[in-house]
């Protein structure tokens, strides 16, 4: 079988240290029987220190700073995140777009740190409401795709994640119809095929992210043929963390 990626993405929850950690270790200590997915747990910043990684579970940051260390209040750099050993960060996700105005070029810049890093970049991608309905899904796409991978070389690929996350399914409840996003899946490798080379559109590994929950996570692994997935809410509930994962694998 091939190899699942799922990761949780716990965006600004929860609250306080004492519940992050027992929801982090009510998911490891189910985790150990899914030895074929490969389960990451974004937590906040604030928590990765106290949450400890083992074979059955990593850890990933939601962010980072471009520049490895200096004078720049309130940032952290991907070279800090990795010393508390974690292995992926998120870069581009629709929600730092939005509130904090991180453009293609920005992720670009905060991509090639993670890699410079030797971190895993987990590079998310996808178009508003409005674009669909315009149309304009798979320029937007190409568009993320040319300018935030802009500079880096195939060579790195092996090193990269990709996640299509429709903006309009993300905590909507409303996912992607599997179909459509397998459409788009087939467009990402298509553009990485046309923009470097088809080795690197085959190897590299698409998530689908947007109200992914228990019931439609096999969905987008078995039928649209994903990678794995990238799941906000329903991550914050072990249980029902666990159920994705185990009807997806
Ligand atoms: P959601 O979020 O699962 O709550 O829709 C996904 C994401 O933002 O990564």
């Amino acid at each position: 079988m091939k190899r699942q990626i799922i990761i949780a993405n716990w965006k600004c929850n929860p609250i306080a240290a004492k519940e992050a950690k027992e929801l982090f270790d009510s998911v490891k200590e189910k985790a150990k029987r899914f030895k074929e997915a490969e389960i990451i747990i974004c937590p906040p910043f604030i928590y990765l220190s106290s949450l400890k990684a083992d074979k059955s579970i990593k850890l990933g940051a939601q962010n980072c700073f471009w520049e490895d260390k200096g004078a720049y209040t309130g940032e952290v750099s991907a070279l800090m995140v990795k010393d508390l050993k974690t292995e992926y960060v998120i870069s581009g996700h629709s929600e730092r777009r939005k509130y904090f105005n991180e453009t293609d070029g920005i992720v670009n810049k905060k991509l090639k740190a993670i890699l410079n890093a030797g971190l895993i970049p987990v590079f998310c991608i996808g178009e508003t409401q409005e674009e669909r309905y315009n149309n304009q899904t798979e320029d937007i796409l190409k568009k993320q795709i040319s300018l935030g991978l802009e500079g880096i070389s195939a060579n790195k690929f092996p090193l990269l994640i990709i996640a299509y996350e429709p903006i309009w399914a993300i905590g909507t409840g409303n996912p992607c119809d599997a179909k459509e996003a397998q459409k788009m899946r087939l467009f990402i490798k298509d553009v990485l095929e046309k923009n470097y080379n088809s080795n690197t559109a085959e190897e590299t590994m698409i998530l689908y992210g947007g109200s992914v929950n228990s019931e439609n996570s096999s969905l987008y692994i078995k039928q649209a043929g994903f990678n794995g997935l990238l799941v906000g809410g329903a991550s914050l509930n072990a249980e029902e963390f666990i159920k994705i994962i185990k009807q997806a694998l």
